[in-house]
């Protein structure tokens, strides 16, 4: 699913109309704490809209982490082009299985990645437990026409892949597992598809 064409096209798309809704209001979310010299891990970060928004809002550093290689590639294109590539740091793989190497960071971002992953229980822990300061998610709203949706859809891409599949998971649960790894929210809103959450790392007494 998140191949070459696949990312050429979402790169021509992102040059053309930049960052979409919900990264936009992730972004804004995120900004609004200070994120002057703030480490970032923005796991799946597709062509990187959201980590580009970010280090334009003053992130001294991102990593990317993509299973996908050509998202990868797309990622460090468009930070050639902007300039910004020395910021960057690009790993191919899971972030589950890469969290130890990867580290601690400031932030932590994942665009429309839970949906894409089975284990959503695992990834929030894992990276919830190396993210010191604010967590960001978009991810779809957990309704039952978007669970008939991601149905029709997997009986779609099941005829062509065993690869790809689309997971509605819980989102009360997933907000509860970010709260009860540390986290409160700061901002959060629904639309009819997709949800954005922020949240900031409590205080330690
Ligand atoms: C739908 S794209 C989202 C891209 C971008 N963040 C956005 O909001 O448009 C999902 C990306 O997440 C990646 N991904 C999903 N689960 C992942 C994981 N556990 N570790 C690393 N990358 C993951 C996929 O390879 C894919 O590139």
């Amino acid at each position: 699913m998140f191949d070459d064409p696949a990312a050429r096209d979402e790169l021509k798309s992102y040059r053309e109309k930049g960052p979409d809704a919900q990264e936009l209001e992730l972004v804004s979310a995120l900004a609004g704490e200070g994120l002057e010299g703030a480490t970032v891990v923005d796991i799946g970060a597709g062509v990187g809209a959201i980590g580009h928004a970010l280090v334009a809002a003053g992130a001294s550093q991102v990593t990317d982490v993509d299973g996908s290689p050509a998202y990868l590639a797309a990622a460090h294109e468009e930070a050639d082009r902007l300039g910004t590539a020395e910021r960057w740091r690009f790993m191919e793989g899971d972030y589950v299985g890469l969290a130890d190497d990867i580290g601690p960071a400031d932030v932590t971002t994942l665009g429309r990645v839970l949906c894409c992953y089975e284990d959503w229980r695992g990834l929030v822990a894992a990276s919830t437990a190396r993210t010191r300061r604010l967590y960001g998610v978009v991810y779809p709203v957990s309704r039952w026409w978007m669970r008939a949706l991601a149905a029709s859809g997997n009986a779609v891409f099941g005829l062509f892949t065993d690869k790809m599949r689309l997971y509605i998971h819980p989102d009360r649960q997933i907000d509860a597992a970010i709260r009860a790894a540390g986290f409160q929210p700061i901002y959060a809103r629904k639309g009819l598809f997709w949800q954005t959450a922020a949240y900031r790392r409590r205080p330690t007494a």
